[in-house]
C-alpha cells in the first residue's frame, strides 16, 4: 500500500496523508542550523549539536506519537484545526505533505480555508523560516483566530528531560513586537538565545505553557484557542513557548501570507546585554529585516532549490528505470548529505542525546558525500583524525560541538581505525587533493600531550594498531567489537542495564575478527596504492608533498603493507575459512563464531562482503563459493539477513548480538548497511544481476507498495529491517540516520553502474543487471564533465568492449586519462 507518490521533476515525495505508519520525516538545514520535520509539523531544531544547542522541545517515544513540533492552530469558529492535522488531528477536507531537498511543504484545507505551510532553513542563516499563506476559497468572508505554538527546549536536551528541581525555575524570556526572545541561562554562561518571530502585527501572545495550554491540557486542546485569543502571559520558570495570535479577516478569494522565523543568534559576551538583564537583539534583528518579505522568502527558497540542483549534478543518471533515476538521483544523495550531517545524532530514531558523531561512522558517511562538497569532507577528515591516539586506536564517538573524543565509550574498537584510510583514500580518489596527507593533526584534540602529525602519519598509525594487535591465529583482535557493535566478545555481562559496549576489558588477548581482516587486507591495499602515488609524486618532483616521508620510507612502507596484506589475506584463507564461507570470528575461548561448527549464528554476512571486497578468495574460487552460501543461507525476500540461524537465546560469550529477539536488529536482522557490501562483493565477480538485485531489496523506492509491511519511509533507507525470523518480518526501523546511505550510493554507482573515481582518474567499468540495454550518467569530476553513454547490445553483466572519449577510442582498459577537455563525450560499449 503506497501512502503518496514521487514527483521527480520536483525532487518531491508527496504524502497524501496525515497517518502514515510511522511520521515520515525530512531535514532542513545543510550547514549548521538544523531542523526535523514530519509529514504533520513534528519535530525539533537545533544548532550544531543536538544535544546540548536544542531550540524546541520534542518528546520521544511519546503517546500519541510525534509529539511537539511546529504547530499552527486555526479557530474558524466552527472548528479548530491544524494546518498540519496534528495536534488537534481534526480531519481536514484535503491534505498533501511534500518533502522536497532540504523543504517540506503541507498543503491542507478546512471549511474554504486554503493554507500552504512552506518550511526551510535558508542556506545562509540560522532560522527555519515557516510561510504559512491562508486563502479564502468561499465566496463569503472569513473571519479567523490563527494561532501558533512552538515549546523551547532549555538548551541541554538532556538536562531539559531530566533535572526538573533546576529546570522549573529557570525559564526567561521577552518579547518586542511580535517576536518572542527564548533567553533561559542567558544572564548567566550563555551568550546565545533564540527568537520566534512573525513579520506582522499581533493581536496578543503566550510565552508560558500552563497559561496557553491550561495547565491540565495539552497541545491537543489549548485553552487559548478555544478561547480565540492570548493571555499575554510572560514565563517565569515552568515550561516557556512561543505562540502568536492573529485575528485574520478574509474576503472571498483573499489570502494573506505570515513568515515565521525561529533562529538562533549568538552575542561577543561584552555585548551580551543592552540594559541590565535586557539581550543585545541585534543579530536577530538582521534575520528579521533579511525574510521579511514573501519576495525575501522566495529568494531564499529558490537558492536552496539551486543549491541542491547544483550538488544534484555532480552525478546523474539516465536509464529507463525510473526507480533506479530517482534513487541514484535524488533520494540517496540527499540521504548521504543528511548522514553526512547527523551523523548518528538526531532522528525519529536516534534522540540527538546520545552518539555524536562515530569514528567509523563519519568515516564511512564521506564515502557517499565526498563527491558533493569535498571541502567539507576534508575538513570532516581532520576533525577525525584528531581525535585518534598516538597508538593509531581511536575514540569511538565524539562531540560535534566540542569535536573532542567521548570518555563515556572510550576506544576499543578495533576495526575503527581503518575507517580513516577508507575516507581518506575515498576523498583522494575524488579531488586527487593530496596535500590533505600532509595537514597537521593533534592527537587526542591535544589531551594526548604528543606533537602533531600529519594526517599521513595518522593513516599510517591507523594501520600500524591492527598490526600490533593480532590474536593466536594471526586475525586482528577485536577488541571491544568491529564494525558489528554487539558482537562483544571480551564483556561477558551478566549484569542488567550494563553497557555491552563498556563493560569488560577492552583488550581481551584472544577473541579475533575475520571482518577486521577483510578490512586490513581491502584498506592496506588502498593505503599501499596511496603510498605508491606519493611516492611517485614525489619521484617526478622532489619539491612536491615536503611534509610526508621521503621516497626511500614510503618504499619500506610500501613492503611492509605488502607483506602484512600477503600475510594477512593467508591468515583468512586458512583459519578465516569455514569451507563454504568465510568465519565471522574466534571468541575470548579461541572458539569459531559464523562456523558450520556452531549452535546458533553458523554464517555471518559481514565477513563474506569485506574480505571478497578485499579481493580475497576471488582468484580461487571462495569469494564465488562464499557468495553462494550467502544466498543460500542468508537470502529473503526482503534482503540479506545478518546471520543465521538467529541466536534464540542469550550466550554471555557474545554480548549484545545474542539479546536480541531472533530477527532483529543484529540478531538475523536484515542489516541494511552492509547489504551492499554483498552488492560489491557480487560485482567483483561479474555478477550484474545478482548485484542487482542485492541493491533493490532493501532500496525503500522499490518497496513503496508495500508501505504497510515496510513502514519507513519509502525514500530513506532505514538501518535495519526485521529479518525471516521476526514476527514483523519486513518492518523497517531505523531511518534515515545509517551507513547505508553512503554504502549504497557508493556501490550503485561505482560498482554496479561503474563510474569510479581512482587515484589517476575516472574509470569506468560497470557490472549491472543484463536487462539493462543502455543507460547515461553526466559525471562532473575534477573540474570536468563527462558524458558517459554505456550501451549493452549483447546484454552482458560486465566487461567493457569499447571505450571512446570525444570520438577517440581508448587504446585499452576503462581508464580515462588525462583528459583534453572541459567536456568529454564518452562511448562505452559492453559485450
Ligand atoms: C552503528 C554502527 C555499527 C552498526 C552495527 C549502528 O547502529 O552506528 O557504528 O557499525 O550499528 O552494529
Amino acid at each position: 500500500m503506497k501512502y503518496g507518490y514521487f514527483d521527480d521533476n520536483n525532487k518531491e515525495y508527496v504524502i497524501t496523508t496525515p497517518e502514515t505508519p510511522l511520521p515520515w520525516i525530512n531535514y532542513l538545514g545543510s550547514n549548521e542550523f538544523f531542523g526535523l520535520f514530519s509529514n504533520t509539523c513534528g519535530g525539533y531544531d537545533f544548532y550544531k549539536d543536538a544535544k546540548l544547542l536544542r531550540l524546541t522541545r520534542y518528546r520521544y517515544n511519546n503517546s500519541p506519537y510525534d509529539s511537539n513540533g511546529r504547530y499552527y492552530y486555526i479557530n474558524d469558529g466552527s472548528d479548530i484545526w491544524n494546518v498540519g492535522w496534528q495536534p488537534t488531528q481534526t480531519p481536514l477536507d484535503s491534505y498533501e505533505c511534500h518533502h522536497g531537498m532540504g523543504y517540506s511543504k503541507i498543503i491542507s484545507s478546512k471549511n474554504g480555508i486554503e493554507s500552504t505551510l512552506l518550511a526551510f532553513v535558508p542556506v545562509h542563516d540560522n532560522c527555519e523560516i515557516n510561510q504559512i499563506t491562508l486563502k479564502n476559497a468561499t465566496d463569503s468572508n472569513k473571519e479567523i483566530n490563527f494561532f501558533s505554538y512552538i515549546e523551547f527546549c532549555l538548551w541541554n536536551a538532556e538536562d531539559d528531560s531530566t533535572n526538573f528541581q533546576r529546570n522549573f525555575s529557570t525559564g526567561e524570556v521577552e518579547i518586542e513586537g511580535s517576536t518572542i526572545y527564548h533567553k533561559t541561562e542567558y544572564r548567566e554562561r550563555r551568550n546565545h538565545f533564540s527568537f520566534y518571530h512573525l513579520n506582522t502585527e499581533i493581536d496578543g501572545f503566550d510565552t508560558d505553557r500552563a497559561t496557553f495550554q491550561g495547565f491540565y491540557h495539552g497541545p491537543a486542546n489549548p485553552d487559548a484557542v478555544k478561547a480565540g485569543h492570548c493571555s499575554n502571559s510572560v514565563a517565569h520558570g515552568w515550561s516557556p513557548i512561543g505562540s502568536h495570535h492573529k485575528k485574520i479577516s478574509l474576503a472571498p478569494g483573499e489570502s494573506i501570507s505570515l513568515i515565521f522565523i525561529l533562529g538562533y543568534c549568538e552575542n561577543p559576551v561584552e555585548k551580551k546585554f543592552i540594559a541590565p538583564n535586557v539581550i543585545n537583539k541585534e543579530p536577530a534583528h538582521v534575520i528579521i529585516n533579511k525574510y521579511g518579505t514573501d519576495a525575501d522568502v522566495a529568494a531564499a527558497y529558490n537558492e536552496l532549490k539551486e543549491y541542491w540542483n547544483g550538488l544534484l549534478s555532480v552525478y546523474t543518471l539516465t536509464s529507463d528505470n525510473e526507480k533506479l533515476n530517482r534513487s541514484v538521483n535524488i533520494w540517496n544523495q540527499y540521504q548521504c548529505m543528511v548522514t553526512f550531517n547527523m551523523s548518528r545524532s538526531a532522528s525519529y530514531f536516534e534522540s540527538g542525546m546520545g552518539r555524536g558523531m562515530g569514528f567509523r561512522d563519519s568515516s564511512q558517511d564521506l564515502l557517499g558525500f565526498v563527491h558533493l562538497i569535498p571541502s567539507r569532507a576534508r575538513e570532516r577528515i581532520l576533525d577525525i583524525a584528531n581525535t585518534q591516539f598516538p597508538d593509531g586506536s581511536a575514540y569511538h564517538q565524539y562531540q560535534p560541538l566540542t569535536k573532542t573524543g567521548n570518555l563515556g565509550v572510550g576506544s576499543g574498537f578495533n576495526d575503527d581505525p581503518l575507517w580513516l584510510i577508507a575516507g581518506t583514500c575515498a576523498y583522494i580518489r575524488e579531488t586527487g587533493d593530496y596535500s590533505i596527507l600532509e595537514e597537521m593533526c593533534e592527537f587526542d584534540t591535544g589531551r594526548a600531550g604528543v606533537p602533531a602529525a600529519p594526517l599521513f602519519e595518522h593513516l599510517r598509525r591507523s594501520f600500524k594498531y591492527n598490526m600490533d594487535h593480532k590474536g593466536p591465529h594471526k586475525l586482528p583482535l577485536i577488541g571491544r567489537a568491529d564494525w558489528n557493535d554487539c558482537l562483544n566478545l571480551n564483556c561477558f555481562s551478566e549484569t542488567p542495564g550494563e553497557s555491552f559496549q563498556t563493560t569488560g576489558p577492552s583488550e581481551g588477548p584472544v577473541a579475533e575478527s575475520v571482518f577486521i581482516a577483510g578490512m586490513y587486507v581491502k584498506y592496506g591495499k588502498e593505503f599501499r596504492d596511496l603510498c605508491q602515488h606519493i611516492a611517485d609524486i614525489k619521484s617526478q618532483s622532489a619539491s612536491e608533498l615536503g611534509n610526508l616521508p621521503e621516497v626511500s620510507e614510503l618504499n619500506r612502507i610500501i613492503g611492509v603493507l605488502d607483506s602484512e596484506i600477503e600475510a594477512m589475506t593467508e591468515a583468512v584463507e586458512t583459519a578465516g575459512w569455514d569451507g563454504k564461507w568465510f568465519v565471522r570470528a574466534y571468541d575470548a575461548y579461541s572458539n569459531p563464531i559464523g562456523s558450520h561448527t556452531c549452535e546458533e549464528g553458523q554464517i555471518f554476512i559481514e565477513p563474506q562482503g569485506m574480505c571478497i571486497m578485499g579481493g580475497i578468495g576471488i582468484e580461487n574460487g571462495k569469494a564465488e563459493t562464499a557468495l553462494a552460501s550467502v544466498k543460500e543461507r542468508l537470502d529473503s525476500k526482503y534482503g540479506i539477513m545478518l546471520n543465521q540461524p538467529a541466536y534464540t537465546r542469550y550466550h554471555v560469550e557474545l554480548g549484545e548480538i545474542s539479546s536480541y529477539p531472533p530477527g532483529y536488529k543484529e540478531n538475523a536482522g536484515i542489516f541494511c548497511h552492509n547489504n551492499p557490501w554483498i552488492a560489491c562483493a557480487e560485482a567483483a565477480v561479474g555478477h550484474g544481476d545478482r548485484a542487482y538485485e542485492i541493491y533493490t531489496k532493501t532500496n525503500p523506492v522499490f518497496l513503496e507498495e508495500i508501505g504497510e509491511i515496510h513502514r519507513t519511509e519509502p525514500y530513506a533507507y532505514c538501518q535495519m529491517v526485521a529479518g525471516a525470523d521476526a514476527p514483523t518480518f519486513g518492518e523497517g526501523k531505523n531511518s534515515w540516520l545509517t551507513g547505508t546511505a553512503a554504502w549504497t550510493f557508493a556501490t550503485v554507482s561505482q560498482n554496479i553502474l561503474g563510474i569510479k573515481p581512482t587515484y589517476d582518474g575516472l574509470s569506468v567499468d560497470p557490472c549491472i543487471p543484463s536487462t539493462l540495454g543502455e543507460y547515461s550518467v553526466t559525471r562532473k569530476y575534477r573540474g570536468k564533465t563527462y558524458n558517459i553513454h554505456v550501451s549493452n547490445p549483447n546484454h552482458v553483466e560486465h566487461g567493457v568492449k569499447s571505450i571512446s572519449i570525444n570520438g577517440n577510442t581508448l587504446p585499452e582498459g576503462t581508464l580515462l586519462l588525462n583528459p583534453s577537455a572541459d567536456v568529454m563525450d564518452v562511448e562505452v560499449i559492453l559485450g
